[in-house]
């Protein structure tokens, strides 16, 4: 398994395996792929990187985009959409995605990263909820974040507007 940047020619396959990982999963109006096409259109993709296997096959994805707080760029970035195919979930891709995906928004210089998912999972990450960063909407738990700096914002956090896609 290798981690690389999204490169052109990677869309179509980014978007089959985001389709076919939210296909059963919980929480999903199956919009994610339409997302990551509009935040690539957007140039809102920060960050994109796919996990191939040892065919070169593309099976997991990740994308990291600019969020804000109470409407202001503060440095922050929204983890997600993130997808594994399901045949090859449970070996590390995603664990990998993710570490590898923060690794390179702390060289970008971001300040953090939020997530909105399973507290289980992410918390694995270090992720947390607190009380001062919220994204309304959904039950507090489920929104976490991650300083990079060691500050916390405090705030209403907003995705791009690319989540808004159908
Ligand atoms: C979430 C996802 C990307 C994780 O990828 P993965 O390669 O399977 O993850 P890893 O192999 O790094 O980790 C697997 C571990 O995480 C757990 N896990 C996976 N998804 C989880 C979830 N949603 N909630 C809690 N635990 C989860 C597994 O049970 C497994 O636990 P174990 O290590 O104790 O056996 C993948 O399951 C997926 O594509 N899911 C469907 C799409 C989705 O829900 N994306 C996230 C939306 S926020």
């Amino acid at each position: 398994m290798r981690i690389r940047t999204e490169a052109p020619g990677d869309e179509d396959a980014i978007s089959a395996v985001t389709e076919v990982a939210f296909r059963n999963a919980p929480h999903s109006d199956q919009t994610e792929a339409a997302i990551i096409v509009e935040l690539r259109r957007a140039h809102a993709l920060t960050i994109s990187l796919v996990a191939t296997d040892a065919d070169g096959a593309i099976v997991g994805h990740i994308a990291f985009s600019p969020v804000t707080v109470n409407g202001e760029d503060q440095g922050w970035y929204g983890l997600g959409p993130v997808s594994v195919t399901p045949t090859c979930q449970g070996q590390g891709i995603g664990r990998d995605l993710i570490n590898d995906g923060i690794d390179r928004l702390r060289a970008l210089g971001a300040r953090g990263c939020v997530v909105l998912g399973d507290p289980a999972y992410y918390g694995r990450f270090d992720f947390r909820s607190n009380d001062a960063l919220t994204y309304p909407g959904v039950p507090s738990e489920y929104f976490q974040a991650l300083s990079l700096t060691g500050t916390m914002p405090a705030g209403v956090v907003a995705y791009h507007a690319s989540f808004n896609a159908k």
